[in-house]
């Protein structure tokens, strides 16, 4: 019997999959694995994957598959044996199929999907109005603003806007999340992994479902 939980966030860019990570990193100790986060310090570093990669985050496409799963399957082999939460991977049918066979090989299985949903207009409000510090603790300017204005209340880092969140872009990035990472809600739904969560309503609440849902799957794997 295995108690490790090996979850996947899903959702278009903006619905809240960073905030719930974040939350959900404290209750389960989970190893957090985001691409998004990885390919940005990529870019920052100045390494040979980040000049590549960065062309396509800029314009608000996927950075391409083969790219993507070397760099991730390193990732999981190096920091995934005790469970781990994935935010951002996969975000295309073949990169799902990639880490549905590294999990086989491994003899391991996924826990579930995390849907965390939001319409594209509520998501480009989110998104406008997102700063982030430069060790990604995430704020909104009116839904979660921070104490002294324009600085974290965590490190005291100054907040900046990310680069690819300008309305042109968001609305590309929000393209591609129809186009190609859409088809993974089905895709996991025919395998009994996927579950739902409303992004519209509060952190919390959005928190508080996601935890009585992985609460429950921990409860049926035990009987
Ligand atoms: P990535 O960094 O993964 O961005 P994303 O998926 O577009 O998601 P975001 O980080 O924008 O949104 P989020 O859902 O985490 O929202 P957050 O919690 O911050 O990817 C960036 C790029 O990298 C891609 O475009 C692509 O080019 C490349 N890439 C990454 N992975 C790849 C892959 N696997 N393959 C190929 N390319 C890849 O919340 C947003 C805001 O809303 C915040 O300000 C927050 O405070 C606020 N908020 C959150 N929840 C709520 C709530 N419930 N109510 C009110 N406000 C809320």
């Amino acid at each position: 019997m295995s108690s490790e939980l090996n979850l996947i966030l899903l959702g278009p860019p903006g619905a809240g999959k960073g905030t719930q990570a974040a939350r959900l990193q404290d209750d389960f100790n989970l190893p957090y694995i985001a691409t998004g986060d990885m390919l940005r310090e990529h870019v920052k570093n100045g390494t040979e994957l980040g000049t590549q990669a960065k062309e396509y985050m800029d314009r608000g496409d996927l950075v391409p598959d083969d790219l993507v799963i070397e760099m991730i399957m390193e990732v999981i082999e190096e920091k995934g044996d005790d469970g781990f939460l994935l935010d951002g991977f996969p975000r295309s049918v073949p990169q799902a199929d990639a880490l549905g066979e590294e999990i086989e090989r491994r003899g391991r299985r996924l826990t579930a999907t995390l849907l965390v949903d939001a319409p594209d207009a509520c998501v480009l409000e989110r998104i406008t109005g997102r700063r982030m510090c430069s060790n990604g603790h995430v704020y909104h300017v009116e839904y979660d603003p921070p104490k002294h204005d324009n600085a974290c209340d965590q490190c005291g880092k100054p907040l900046t806007q990310r680069d690819d969140d300008k309305p042109e872009t968001v609305k590309k990035r929000l393209a591609t999340y129809h186009e190609q990472t859409e088809p993974l809600i089905d895709y996991y739904d025919d395998r009994g992994l996927l579950r739902r969560f409303d992004g519209t309503r509060s952190q919390g609440e959005v928190h508080d479902h996601i935890r009585a849902v992985l609460a429950t799957l921990r409860l049926e794997e035990r009987l």
